[in-house]
């Protein structure tokens, strides 16, 4: 077990990467803490991290927290921090994928809250979080394909992704004299509920193998190999890896 009893706070826990992430890393010794703002999904997940044979570490925690509330996510990063002890990882994972429209439809409201969600969170994620952390910690933040790429219908999206890379890029600069790493995932198109509800607003005339025929390897990213990667960047075997964007994309962005 390459993470006992470290402990681990995962925001968008209850999602498919999220609870992806929070199964591998569980299953490492990690002891980890899912921050959703649906908190019963999040006990689900919880429940199952519990009693899965192969999750060694116990005291995981389920808290309800939305991200764009910045004393909710001070106090239950808090909550970790005082129930479980300092925090060795902080994956700021929490993200929705907004409306799919070209930018004049695209909603003010709408563009709002991708970016309160996925840009305001990280940032409050980052700044309660990083104080309450073991020296030599690690952070990760999701960003996406749209981190790099543009989309003609996603605006908010696309900002809200080319955003954290940029925040973590600063927060590597700051944190390093404490030795904690801070880092950004880009994955790919991945087979989960994201995706589904994507290919669904487009009126369902495109199926996830259409989506993924043309990346070179030729299949979609399932969240255990987003958990792969996250798991590395967590454990010591990255030491010295940071201020990076590693895509997890099946070449995607080749
Ligand atoms: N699924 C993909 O193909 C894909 C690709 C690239 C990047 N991403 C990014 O990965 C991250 C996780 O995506 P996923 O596929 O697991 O999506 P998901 O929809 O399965 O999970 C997202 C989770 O975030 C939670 N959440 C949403 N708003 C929140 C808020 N305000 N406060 C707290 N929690 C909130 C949701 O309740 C949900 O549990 C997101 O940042 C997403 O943008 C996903």
């Amino acid at each position: 077990m390459r993470l006992a009893g470290r402990v681990i706070a995962i925001t968008g826990g209850a999602g498919n990467i999220g609870a992806a992430t929070a199964r591998r890393l569980a299953r490492e010794g990690g002891i980890v803490a899912l921050l959703d703002r649906d908190p019963e999904a999040a006990e689900r997940i919880r429940s199952q991290l519990t009693s899965d044979a192969g999750s060694a570490a116990s005291g995981h925690l389920a808290l309800g927290c939305d991200v764009t509330d910045p004393a909710a996510v001070r106090a239950a990063l808090q909550q970790v921090h005082d129930r479980c002890g300092p925090i060795h990882m902080l994956f700021a994972n929490a993200g929705i994928e907004g409306p799919l429209v070209p930018i004049a439809d695209y909603g003010d409201t709408e563009f709002r809250q991708v970016i309160a969600i996925g840009v305001e969170g990280v940032f409050y994620t980052l700044k309660y979080g990083a104080p309450l952390m073991a020296d030599g910690g690690s952070i990760v933040i999701t960003s996406s394909l749209f981190g790099e790429r543009g989309s003609p219908t996603n605006i908010g999206y696309t900002a809200a992704k080319h955003a954290v890379r940029g925040m973590m890029k600063s927060a590597a600069k700051a944190y390093a004299p404490r030795g904690i790493r801070v880092n950004a995932i880009l994955p790919g198109i991945v087979d989960s509920d994201m995706v589904r509800r994507i290919l669904a607003a487009r009126g369902g005339t495109m199926t996830l193998e259409e989506m993924t025929a043309n990346v070179p390897l030729r299949e979609p990213v399932i969240p255990d190999r987003i958990a792969d990667t996250v798991f590395y960047l967590t454990s010591d075997d990255s030491l010295v890896v940071t201020g990076q964007s590693i895509a997890i994309d099946a070449g995607w962005l080749l």
